[in-house]
């Protein structure tokens, strides 16, 4: 029998209960429609048939492709991390380019596709999600898939200037183009990717906005992924956040929340709070900031490096101004409770999020839903994040300039009332908006009508 729905991810929830706020809209989807949630098993083994495993799900079928050691480095490790990555967050000083890495890559979706087009009959709906799987709609339609097939991307839309770095940027556009509805996070994303066809012999815009390339016609549109904003509101008034904290309702405090990737801006926020810690008129003033950054993807150098790098900036901003009675940088690298996040950002004053590059970023919107609209904090937020096209009311920054992010820091703890009230209240109208059930349902409305 045929699956209504498939959607496939990299990542599956871990466990029974969904935390993230795109796997619960993917999981609450799922129940509702019923269908099939393909993604990779939790950890690299040595397999010998590659039939699918199942998992436990309420109301349809979750299902985890295995992926030996080999294809974990270079699938998972490799393509996807250590190229795709840094090739759409501009970092091709890090790109780590392997033959291997490609074909290994290419030939993990081969084998994810064949699973598919066994469950997929002809009125399927199948929604991929993000960059580790690009070929397989190209790969699904050989082997005569003809559902319609959708993809997200949650990452930037790499320009054309930096997908020359790219060894297979001519095959990239065949399987972007596979799909029949490509959606991109923003409206610079679409314009990006619209540059790109529109620049290739064999692409065309359709008068209708459609983009042809070849035989293949596809559809295009930003679709801004949000969270479950409701949810997230409730659950940072209800609790009391965690016992034992020096960052409770008293406390003076900045909050950052990103995993430990390069990406964030990590090494340049904690600068700018050195800075901002050296420049501040009132040196009685003692604020602090908490960076929870839980490790990422550390099999992969650039990783390490990072981290060496936030240890070696926090070790001096706290040694050159810890006093007995406060440390200036919390900075925890573990894995951290998600229930306790909610209750953290209501607490803070401000909220740190300077990434230099980023397709959304959710820990914005996170962050504005916690607040309290009677007395919120205020958001500083990197014009280089995707949320920024929207949360115009955050105060922006340049992730790069650590003078303007200092200055940001000291306005934004000196924001009176009135406008932390005002920003927060056309903040939180924004991430209201794009909220991730109202996300999922125009991707699927689109997708139904491609
Ligand atoms: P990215 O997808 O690049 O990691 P986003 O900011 O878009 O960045 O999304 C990060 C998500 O991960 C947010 O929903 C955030 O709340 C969540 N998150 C952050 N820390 C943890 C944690 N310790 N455990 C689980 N989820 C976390
Ligand atoms: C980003 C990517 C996701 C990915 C997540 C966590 O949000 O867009 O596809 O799942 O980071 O990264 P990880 O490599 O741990 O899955």
């Amino acid at each position: 029998m045929s699956q209504d729905l498939i959607v496939v991810s990299n990542r599956l929830p871990a466990g029974d209960t969904p935390s993230g706020g795109l796997v619960v809209a993917l999981d609450a989807t799922l129940k509702r429609e019923g269908g099939l949630w393909l993604g990779a098993a939790a950890e690299p083994e040595e397999y010998e048939t590659d039939d699918l495993m199942s998992l436990p799900a309420e109301g349809y079928e979750k299902k985890a492709f295995r992926l030996n050691q080999q294809e974990y480095d270079r699938y998972y490790l490799g393509y996807a991390n250590s190229v795709l990555w840094p090739l759409c967050h501009r970092r091709t000083d890090l790109l780590a380019i392997d033959r291997a890495f490609a074909e290994t890559y290419v030939a993990v979706n081969r084998r994810i596709a064949r699973h598919i087009a066994q469950a997929a009959g002809p009125d399927s709906l199948i929604w991929v999600q993000d960059y580790h799987f690009l070929p397989l709609a190209y790969e699904l339609r050989k082997l005569g898939v003809q559902a319609r097939i959708g993809f997200f991307l949650h990452i930037p839309f790499p320009s054309l200037s930096l997908l020359e770095a790219l060894p297979e940027r001519e095959i990239f556009h065949d399987w972007i183009a596979a799909f029949d509805l490509v959606g991109l996070q923003t409206r610079a994303d679409v314009a990006r990717c619209l540059e790109l066809f529109r620049h290739h012999p064999r692409g065309e815009i359709l008068l209708d906005g459609r983009v042809k390339h070849g035989d293949s016609v596809f559809s295009l549109r930003a679709f801004p992924i949000g969270i479950d904003t409701q949810g997230f509101a409730d659950a940072a008034a209800r609790s009391d956040g965690p016992s034992e904290t020096r960052f409770g309702p008293g406390d003076t405090y900045l909050i950052g929340v990103d995993r430990l990737d390069y990406s964030k801006g990590l090494p340049n926020r904690f600068t700018a709070f050195g800075r901002y810690l050296d420049t501040r008129e009132d040196k009685t003033k003692r604020p602090s900031f908490l960076q929870i950054a839980p490790p990422s993807r550390q099999e992969v150098p650039a990783y390490r490096e990072t981290r060496l790098q936030l240890e070696a900036i926090a070790g001096r901003v706290n040694g050159e101004n810890a006093r007995l009675d406060w440390t200036p940088i919390t900075y925890i690298h573990r894995a951290f409770r998600r229930a306790d996040l909610p209750a953290l950002y209501r607490m803070a004053d401000v909220g740190l999020v300077t990434p230099l590059v980023d397709g959304m970023n959710l820990v914005a919107k996170e962050y504005v839903a916690a607040q309290d609209p009677d007395d919120p904090g205020v958001l500083i937020l990197s014009r280089m994040a995707g949320a920024a096209e929207d949360m115009t009311e955050a105060l922006l920054v340049n992730p790069f300039d650590i003078d303007e992010m200092a200055e940001a820091i000291a306005t934004a703890l000196n924001m009176p009332l009135a406008e932390r009230r005002r920003r927060h209240a056309a903040l939180l109208e924004v991430v209201r908006d794009s909220d991730v059930a109202t996300w999922t349902e125009r991707f699927m409305d689109c997708l139904r009508r491609a």
